[in-house]
């Protein structure tokens, strides 16, 4: 993870200090709103609908423990006791006062932490792959790149004020897609062209919100050095071309659909023909002084499966439910990588304690040399736990609530804030989550299902991930009534797809009972291996449309 040096920290306490005095003068009367706006922005800051929101970036959701007790005290003092991990590998406080938010910043910059271009039309927190570096596929570790596009992207000049937020997402593994690139207005992959080169394949254009987008190829090979030129290419045309007349035409992803992915691409060409060689060309010098932060922790040299562990498999169902649920394979054997869920029934997904915040603290301190993840499906990570550690570190956290052994299932459900907090819902959506959740209490049951997506947006904003979801949900409004509609058949996975709407939308209290009869229609239909989204693309959607609306 990389370390500030002495420049990092003094910009950042400037700022700090910058935002400390905008903030007084807004508060005194001397900033109108208006003008205040983009500056709390850039800062992280939104005022919402109960309180002001507070964002915070992750930087390719790497928390350290020192970072995760700075968290849980900041939720204590300024806030309610609480924290939300979103869908960004962000965090947010959804209860703090505006007078005590440089307070916040300047906590967070002791910890190497910040809130800078959380929110805004500027480039936004890069998000990754949860696994990288542990995981056993990938070519090459993808953090550093994120760390090279967060330095080369904090504070730019030329992209503080672009048409729109923009979103950049890198992945490096063949044959998985943690990071939903295909959904971002940049996606990343890391890859080897013919000749064996390292470099990236890029896809400009994806999105989800009010017009949902799978973003097109644009370059299949980008060479490595290039990274951050071919990028400020990309960011030029579309802050020459990008629409600023109307908000909702303004993402990348309008443009490219409307330039056609060709004609951008050429255009991307073009203006980084005069750019290329500039000196924001990456050297191999600066790419291997940021890849040191990311070298491996202190492993030992163990053997995978030590005896105790079938055997404490053997004897504890629910622990074994949980290995086989939870835990993934590691590239150090002897190791392995544990996915803690917050998907507790009854606890809004992605919230944690001030208290749970410490417990992972130690947690990582204890288990996985002092590091956690944070997921996009609002999960958090220990991904260098020894195998041998597991059954110690399971027993350990069930009290804390990081148990819930159902990763990947159709409980394990990802749900923006929705109209508890949100200022823009139509409609809640962690209640729908908690009745679904409620509904499919049996986990044998859930774990026969598989594999299952489902995410709720209160709102087309889609911060949930709706249109992704193998099932989405989707709150609306209609005459001033909280409806949700139903789309099946996303993926953000490699075959990234949207969902198909299904139909009329539905009533809250009707919601379990209609999810329950989609997953009859393919438990019905399915082969063996099958899941939902094998079924639901072999079957189509009239057979789900049928049953729910009979
Ligand atoms: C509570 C305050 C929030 C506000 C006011 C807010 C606002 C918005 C808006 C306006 C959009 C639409 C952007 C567009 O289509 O151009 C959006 C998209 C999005 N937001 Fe939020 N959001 C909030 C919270 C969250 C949370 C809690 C998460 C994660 C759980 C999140 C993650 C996202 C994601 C992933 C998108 C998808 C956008 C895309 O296609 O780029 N947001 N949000
Ligand atoms: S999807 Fe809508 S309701 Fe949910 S957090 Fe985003 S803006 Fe708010």
């Amino acid at each position: 993870m990389y370390v500030y040096d002495e420049y990092d920290r003094q910009i950042l306490n400037e700022r700090v200090a910058q935002f400390r005095h905008q903030t007084d003068r807004a508060l005194a009367g001397e900033l109108a709103e208006d003008e205040f706006l983009p500056l709390r922005l850039q800062n992280g800051l939104y005022v919402q609908r109960l309180a002001p929101m507070l964002r915070i970036a992750i930087p390719y959701g790497m928390l350290r423990a020192n970072q995760l007790r700075r968290l849980a005290r900041i939720s204590r003092d300024y806030d309610k006791g609480y924290a939300h991990f979103t869908t960004r590998q962000n965090v947010q406080f959804n209860w703090p006062a505006v007078a005590d938010v440089p307070d916040i910043l300047a906590e967070l910059a002791e910890v190497e932490m910040h809130a800078n271009q959380t929110s805004g039309n500027c480039i936004r927190n890069t998000t990754t792959d949860q696994f990288a570096g542990v995981q056993t596929e990938e070519l090459t570790d993808p953090r550093p790149y994120c760390e090279l596009i967060r330095q080369w992207s904090t504070y730019h000049p030329e992209f503080a004020f672009l048409p729109r937020k923009f979103k950049i997402a890198v992945n490096a593994s063949e044959g998985t897609d943690r990071a939903a690139v295909q959904v971002h207005d940049i996606g990343l992959e890391l890859v080897n062209n013919e000749a064996g080169e390292f470099g990236f394949r890029v896809y400009v254009g994806g999105g989800l919100g009010r017009t949902p987008v799978v973003g097109p190829v644009i370059r299949e090979f980008l060479p490595e050095l290039d990274l951050l030129t071919y990028l400020e290419a990309i960011l030029r045309v579309y802050n020459r071309y990008g629409r600023r007349d109307n908000k909702f035409k303004a993402r990348i992803k309008i443009l490219v659909k409307a330039m056609t992915p060709d004609v951008f691409a050429e255009k991307v060409e073009a203006e980084w023909a005069h750019i290329k060689d500039s000196p924001t060309r990456l050297t191999r010098e600066a790419v291997d002084n940021v890849k040191r932060f990311f070298t491996e922790p202190d492993y030992q040299s163990l053997d995978d499966n030590p005896d105790g562990l079938q055997t404490q498999r053997a004897e504890s169902k629910a622990f074994d439910s949980w290995v086989k649920r939870n835990v993934s394979k590691h590239k150090k054997p002897g190791y392995c990588i544990a996915t803690l869920t917050l998907k507790k029934t009854g606890v809004p997904p992605g919230d944690v304690s001030d208290r749970q915040l410490e417990q992972l603290a130690d947690l990582t301190e204890q288990y996985s040399f002092g590091e956690l993840r944070v997921t996009h499906q609002q999960n958090v990570v220990l991904a260098d736990v020894r195998q041998d550690q597991l059954f110690e570190l399971w027993q350990t956290m069930r009290p804390m609530g990081f148990a819930t052994a159902n990763l990947g299932t159709l409980t394990d459900i990802i749900c923006c804030p929705g109209g508890d907090y949100c200022a823009l819902a139509n409609a809640k959506s962690i209640p729908v989550a908690e009745a679904i959740q409620t509904r499919f209490d049996d986990m044998d049951y859930v774990y026969d299902l598989g594999d299952i997506d489902l995410n709720i947006s209160g709102c087309m904003n889609a911060c949930g991930h709706h249109h992704v979801g193998n099932i989405g949900v989707l709150g609306v409004d209609k005459k001033g009534q909280e409806f949700y509609q139903i789309s099946l058949g996303g993926s953000s996975q490699r075959d990234a797809s949207l969902g198909k709407i299904l139909g009329p939308s539905f009533a809250r209290e009707d919601m379990p009972q209609v999810i329950e009869k989609i997953i009859d229609v393919f438990v019905d239909n399915r082969t063996e291996e099958e899941t939902f989204l094998d079924t639901y693309r072999r079957i189509g959607i009239d057979p789900f449309k049928e049953r729910v609306y009979a």
